[in-house]
């Protein structure tokens, strides 16, 4: 049943070629994204959003802001992001021209379930990104984009976010296929490149042993810090869940330019930093935080984008992502991470599928 691997997490996180692979699969042709038989918005309903409202918990949650910064990029639509927890509490603004967006790999998380019915309740349209066809928030949204990651048996979630990130990036291009403001040519190298991401996914699991080596050495570590900025900062915060989660290490994402107003305070002799620096716009900014905690004596493992030779010269130690446009490298920058906290659980002689205090669905508040 774990197909030859020792713990369901890592059959799941080996099976995110396939996973991105089928949540592509009949919603692209020639170099357009069709949702329109999952959709039912016109294109008089997508040209008339005003703002998009991501809402999830936990790991969706994170795939959520990668959604947010992906929607305002493709669409130039304004994005907000909410823990469902909070939304449903915080009396949100929506209209009838707010799209809220539901992220859920279960379809059953109570608060989540919660705000959606808020949501339509006050007017708002409702998609649904869900794993469980039929599931509740599948009935109750007006739409729903399913993904197909097949079903995911540890409570850690690896092959459920990358997949629901492909469908944001495939709803982000639906709708920017109506709005603008890029043309049609931009869009369908990007879908290009979408299309190439199950293979690089590949080529990132083919680094699993540096990665192990790396988690196995550091696992002793009680504090860790994941930096990054931008997409880079929304994938640190996926990582560093992971690693809680599942090896009870104690781990903090920062946004790399935060580091100063406080959180360089923690940084001591030997402490792990894992940095990632794939977006180029932040390159420079990011190398020169990292900089700034290798000279407080910090262990770095810094992810860096394929023919990046200059990263080396920073980090102690460097994983290549393969070539992709920048708006695209969560889903792979995301997998040394789940292997990562993989190793390091296993490392530490924990349940890696049963984390102590969760449930794979939380169906109460
Ligand atoms: C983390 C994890 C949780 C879930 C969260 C939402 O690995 O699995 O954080 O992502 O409980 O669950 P769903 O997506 O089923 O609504």
């Amino acid at each position: 049943e774990k197909g030859g691997y020792d713990h369901f997490m890592m059959k799941e996180i080996h099976e995110q070629p396939k996973a991105i692979r089928d949540t592509l699969s009949g919603r692209v042709k020639d170099g357009v994204v069709d949702l329109s038989q999952e959709i039912g918005l016109t294109k008089e309903q997508i040209k008339d959003i005003e703002k998009i409202h991501f809402v999830a918990c936990g790991t969706a949650y994170h795939a959520g802001l990668v959604g947010k910064t992906v929607l305002e990029e493709l669409a130039r639509i304004p994005v907000e992001c909410d823990v469902a927890s909070e939304y449903r509490y915080r009396n949100p603004i929506i209209t009838d021209k707010t799209l809220v967006v539901v992220v859920s790999q279960s379809g059953e998380t109570a608060d989540t379930l919660a705000a959606l019915r808020e949501a339509k309740k006050q007017g708002a349209r409702v998609i649904a990104i869900t794993n469980v066809v039929g599931s509740s928030v599948a009935r109750e949204a007006d739409d729903v984009i399913i993904t197909w990651a097949g079903p995911e048996i540890a409570v850690a979630s690896t092959k459920a976010y990358t997949s629901q990130l492909i469908a944001i990036y495939l709803l982000g291009l639906y709708l920017a296929q109506v709005r603008g403001p890029k043309t049609a040519e931009q869009l369908s190298e990007i879908v290009n490149h979408l299309m190439a991401l199950s293979t690089h996914a590949e080529d990132v699991l083919k680094q699993e042993k540096q990665i192990a080596q790396f988690a196995r050495s550091m696992a002793k570590n009680e504090h860790l810090f994941f930096l990054g900025r931008g997409l880079d900062y929304a994938v640190a915060l996926e990582g560093s869940l992971k690693l809680k989660e599942i090896s009870y290490i104690h781990s903090e994402a920062y946004a790399a330019g935060e580091l100063k107003h406080g959180t360089l305070a923690l940084i001591e002799e030997g402490i792990p930093v894992v940095a990632l620096a794939t977006q180029h716009a932040v390159y420079d900014k990011m190398v020169s935080n990292i900089q700034e905690v290798k000279a407080r004596g910090a262990h770095v493992l810094g992810l860096a984008t394929e023919g990046d030779s200059e990263l080396r010269k920073t980090v102690d130690e460097v994983i290549h992502i393969p070539k992709t446009i920048d708006l695209l490298t969560p889903v792979l920058t995301v997998i040394p991470l789940q292997l990562f906290a993989y190793y390091a659980c296993v490392e530490r002689g924990y349940d890696v599928d049963k984390p102590r205090n969760l449930a794979k669905s939380v169906t109460v508040e």
